[in-house]
C-alpha cells in the first residue's frame, strides 16, 4: 500500500484511446507519489474501472447518440463532446464537493488535470476555485505549432503553390507544406478550426501549467520556446508507460494475446509490427495494398487491422480468398494487440506505424525502428522528426502501393540501411530511458510537478 499524502486529485480524459493511456498511466505516476485518483470520464469510451481498484471512477453523460459514438470525423465527435458535456461536468464536480463534507476534505483536493481538448473545463475550474493543468499528448513541437495555424493562414501561407510542397513551413520545422495541407485538408472548415484552435490557446494560458509525456531529450528546442508563448511552468515528465509503476492496461479493445506465443517461434528481429493506431481508417484498396506489400517481402509480420477500420467493411473480409491460407506461419493478422508488449519483443525487428504520438514513443522506449505512414494532426509532425531529425525510420510520404511497402520492408529489415537506423534508434532509447532514472530531467521535472501540485 503505497503512503497516501492526503491530497486528491482529479483527471478527465478525452474519451480517445491515444489520450486515455497517457492519462490512466499519469493517474499511476501520481498515485505511486502518495496522491488519491478521482477519474471522471464520458460514457462514451468509459475507461475500465475494474483495471484500476485504487482509484475512484465517475462517469458522466455525454449525450450521444449511438450513430454519433460512430463518425469517423474526429473533430466533429471533439464538437459534440464539447456541446455536450459542460454541464455534466460542472454538476459532476459540484456534487464531488458538496460530499467533502469538512472545509478540510474540500481543500483536499489539489488540482483539475485534463486534456487541452476540452474547452470548457478552465472555466469551471475557474468557478471552483480549482488550479488546472494541460495535460499534453501530443510531441510539444505539435503543440505550440498547432497553435500557430490560424496566424499563419491570417499570414497568407495557406494555400501555397505545389511547387513549394517539399518546402519546410517556416515557423514550424520540420514540417513540410505539404504535410500542412493534409493537416489543414482533413478539417472540414478552416474557420472552424482555427477559432477552435484560438480557444485552446486562449484557455490554456489561464491554466497553472502544461504535463508533456515527452521529454528534454525529445522536445528540447520546443521546450525552450515555450516561455514565448506560456508564461507557467512545462513539465515534461518523460513517456509516461516507462516510469516504474504498477502495470495495468487501459485498453479500451481486448488485446489479442496469442501474439506473444506466435512471436515467440519466430527469430529474433525478424518480424515486422503493422499498426495504424486506434482513429485511422483505410480504404479496401489502401488494405489490398499493404496485404501484398507485405506478403511480397516473404518477411514474417504481425498486423492489426481494428474492426471498422476499413471503409464500409467489418474486418478484412474483403481480402481475396484465400488470402490467409496463403500467409501460412509467415503474417499474423489481428484485431488489436498488447502493444507495448509485442514492441518489447526480441522478434520485433521495425513497425510499420501511423506515428500517433504514443506508438512513436513506444516504438523508441524499445528501440524499434520505423517506417512512417502518417494520415493526419501530429502524426505528420512525428513522422517527420522520426524519419528527417532523428533518421530512425523510413518515410513512405504517404504513397500505399504494394511495391513502395515491400520497398521500406526489406530497406528496414534486411539492408545495412536498417542497421544504421538501428544504432540510432537504440542511442536515443537509452537517452530518453535514463531521462526518467532518478537525477534524469524527466524525473527531475515529475518531482517539481508534486511539489506544485502540491504547493495549492
Ligand atoms: C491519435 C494521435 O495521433 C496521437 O498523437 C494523439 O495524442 C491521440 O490521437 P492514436 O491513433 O490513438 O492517437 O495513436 P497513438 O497515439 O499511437 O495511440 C494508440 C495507443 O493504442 C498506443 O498507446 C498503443 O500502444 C495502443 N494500441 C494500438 C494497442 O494497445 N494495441 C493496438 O493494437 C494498437
Amino acid at each position: 500500500m503505497e503512503k497516501t499524502n492526503g491530497r486528491r486529485v482529479i483527471l478527465f480524459p478525452l474519451p480517445l484511446q491515444g489520450c486515455i493511456n497517457p492519462m490512466i498511466q499519469l493517474a499511476k505516476i501520481l498515485h505511486s507519489r502518495g496522491f488519491s485518483i478521482t477519474v471522471i470520464h464520458t460514457r462514451f469510451n468509459a475507461p475500465k474501472a475494474s483495471s484500476h481498484p485504487l482509484f475512484t471512477f465517475l462517469q458522466i453523460p455525454d449525450g450521444l447518440s449511438e450513430a454519433e459514438t460512430r463518425t469517423r470525423d474526429v473533430t466533429l465527435l471533439i464538437t459534440l463532446l464539447n456541446q455536450r458535456c459542460e454541464s455534466p461536468f460542472r454538476e459532476c464536480l459540484t456534487k464531488l464537493f458538496a460530499e467533502s463534507e469538512t472545509e478540510e476534505e474540500k481543500q483536499r483536493t489539489s488540482c483539475l488535470i485534463d486534456d487541452s481538448n476540452w474547452l470548457f473545463t478552465q472555466s469551471v475550474a475557474e468557478s471552483f476555485n480549482l488550479p488546472r493543468f494541460v495535460l499534453c499528448t501530443y510531441k510539444f513541437t505539435f503543440f505550440l505549432g498547432h497553435l500557430l495555424v490560424p496566424q499563419l493562414r491570417r499570414e497568407g501561407f495557406l494555400p501555397f503553390p505545389d511547387s513549394e510542397a517539399e518546402d519546410l513551413v517556416p515557423v514550424f520545422p520540420p514540417l513540410r507544406k505539404k504535410d500542412l495541407s493534409r493537416i489543414m485538408r482533413n478539417s472540414r472548415q478552416s474557420e472552424l478550426l482555427d477559432s477552435y484552435l484560438q480557444k485552446i490557446l486562449e484557455t490554456t494560458k489561464r491554466a497553472s501549467g502544461i504535463i508533456v509525456m515527452s521529454c528534454e531529450e525529445l522536445d528540447r528546442d520546443s521546450l525552450a520556446e515555450s516561455n514565448e508563448v506560456f508564461t507557467f511552468p512545462i513539465f515534461p515528465i518523460g513517456p509516461s508507460h516507462i516510469h516504474d509503476v504498477q502495470a495495468s492496461s487501459s485498453s479500451l479493445f481486448e488485446p489479442d494475446q496469442s501474439c506473444i506465443p506466435w512471436l515467440d517461434k519466430r527469430e529474433t528481429r525478424s518480424v515486422t509490427y503493422v499498426s495504424l493506431g486506434s482513429i485511422v481508417t483505410i480504404s479496401e484498396s489502401e488494405l489490398l495494398e499493404i496485404a501484398c506489400g507485405l506478403s511480397n517481402t516473404n518477411l514474417s509480420f504481425l498486423w492489426v487491422v481494428r474492426p471498422g477500420s476499413v471503409h464500409g467493411r467489418d474486418w478484412i473480409e474483403s481480402l481475396p480468398q484465400g488470402f490467409i491460407e496463403s500467409l501460412d506461419e509467415k503474417g499474423k493478422i489481428v484485431k488489436w494487440a498488447p502493444q507495448k508488449e509485442v514492441l518489447a519483443h526480441r522478434a520485433i525487428g521495425g513497425f510499420l506505424t501511423h506515428n500517433g504520438w504514443n506508438s512513436t514513443v513506444e516504438s523508441i522506449c524499445e528501440g524499434v525502428p520505423m517506417i512512417s505512414l502518417p494520415f493526419a494532426w501530429d502524426q505528420m509532425l512525428n513522422a517527420r522528426f522520426v524519419s528527417d531529425v532523428w533518421r530512425i525510420g523510413i518515410h513512405l510520404e504517404g504513397r500505399i502501393e504494394r511495391r513502395e511497402i515491400e520497398r521500406a520492408v526489406r530497406r528496414l529489415m534486411l539492408g545495412s540501411e536498417g542497421e544504421g537506423i538501428r544504432e540510432r534508434i537504440n542511442a536515443l532509447r537509452d537517452e530518453v530511458r535514463r531521462s526518467v532514472q532518478r537525477g534524469g530531467s524527466s524525473s527531475r521535472y515529475l518531482d517539481d510537478l508534486v511539489d506544485r501540485i502540491l504547493s495549492f
